[in-house]
């Protein structure tokens, strides 16, 4: 039977007459539904581990507007946790986590299978997605790429240059590559578990690949991408891979054939049209409006949100932010937006 859902039909390398369209973060705290949920959970984490309720705040978005996929509710920091990092979040600042910086601090992790006893109930939540998502609606998986993940490891926070991180690499260069092996293999296991349960395409957020540079990017950013991309399509042919390795700028360009990902997420830090020239040729792309625009709204979102159209459509695209929707945005913008690609 032919592919109905516009999504896995972009992924397959198809040029459609419009786009099909979902949003980074697009379950969050600028639905009023969604801070209900979460306020009934506890706090985040609580909403992570709740099935019912992830699920439910995971459809929240399809029912509001319709978008052609629906991502997992979850966060790419359950994987540390799993592995036996502390875990926990500050109201208003943002993630904490126990610190790796010594080869103590990565003996105490643990590998392979253990990580299920933390996250079934997150395949849990994806089989009940799989239930009650509409026919047409792709539910993607994810899960943060190695370095990203590192950089939270070893700094126990979110940090603006990934300081931390990058010294451990320069100062202990065979604990760091100690680090990324482990979470690599952990990131196969995770994503595989979630294709068991349901997961019909995956993607990788390197949130953090702009700060790799040169042979660093090529080690770091690409070559894990490669290895769970390539173990994933070994153990589950067919499923669609996403990458997102975010302000790689030039880094963009070959990423598809350097990883064999189906398709390359773009930031708004390029251009469309650049992004049409130098990336879309190696497979469908998907971006890459700014996040902005969700909260200034009007005319200059409805004509950048045409221009993403449009020069993305002479090829395989995706419609979606740049990066994810901050908490002011405006959901009435968010209908503009959609109405706008669907319209267009
Ligand atoms: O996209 C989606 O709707 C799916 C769910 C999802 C979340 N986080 C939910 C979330 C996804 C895909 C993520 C990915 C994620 N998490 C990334 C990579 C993507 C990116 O945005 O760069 C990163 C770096 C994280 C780690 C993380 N989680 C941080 C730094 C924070 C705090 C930042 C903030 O805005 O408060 C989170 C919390 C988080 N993850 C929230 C949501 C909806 C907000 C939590 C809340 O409700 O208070």
């Amino acid at each position: 039977m032919a592919e109905t859902k516009t999504i896995l039909r972009a992924l397959a390398g198809e040029t459609l007459p419009t786009p099909p369209i979902w949003m980074m973060r697009q379950a969050g705290r600028y639905l009023p539904e969604y801070r209900a949920a979460r306020a009934e959970a506890g706090d985040f984490l609580s909403l992570c581990y709740n099935p019912e309720l992830a699920a439910e705040v995971t459809l929240q978005p399809i029912r509001r507007y319709g978008f052609d996929a629906a991502i997992l509710f979850a966060d790419i920091l359950l994987l540390p946790q799993a592995l036996g990092a502390d875990l926990w979040f500050v109201t208003g600042e943002g993630p904490r986590l126990s610190t790796v910086t010594t080869q103590a601090d990565f003996d105490k992790l643990g590998r392979g299978e253990m990580i299920h006893d933390t996250l079934n109930p997150i395949y849990e939540t994806i089989r009940i997605l799989r239930r009650e998502l509409p026919q047409e609606t792709t539910l993607i998986g994810f899960a943060g790429a190695p370095w990203t993940v590192a950089t939270y490891m070893i700094a126990g926070r979110g940090t603006p240059d990934q300081g931390p991180a990058h010294a451990l690499k320069a100062e202990n260069r065979a604990l760091f590559d100690a680090l990324m092996e482990r979470l690599t293999e952990g990131t196969i296991d995770y994503l595989s578990a979630q294709i068991e349960a349901g997961a019909e395409v995956v993607k990788i957020f390197d949130s953090w690949a702009g700060s790799l540079n040169g042979e660093d990017f090529r080690r770091y950013a690409l070559e894990p991408a490669k290895q769970i991309t390539q173990e994933l399509k070994r153990r589950h042919p067919g499923i669609p891979v996403i990458a997102f390795p975010r302000q790689a700028g030039g880094g963009y360009i070959g990423f598809h054939e350097a990883t064999g990902a189906d398709c390359v997420a773009v930031d708004d830090s390029v251009s469309p049209e650049w992004v049409a020239k130098h990336v879309q040729p190696g497979g469908c792309v998907q971006g890459n409006l700014a996040s902005k625009h969700m909260v200034t709204g009007g005319q200059a979102l409805v004509d950048e949100t045409r221009r993403v159209v449009e020069a993305l459509s002479n090829g395989p695209h995706i419609f979606n932010l740049g990066h994810g929707i901050t908490p002011d945005a405006d959901p009435e913008n968010v209908k503009l937006m959609v109405e706008t690609v669907r319209g267009a």
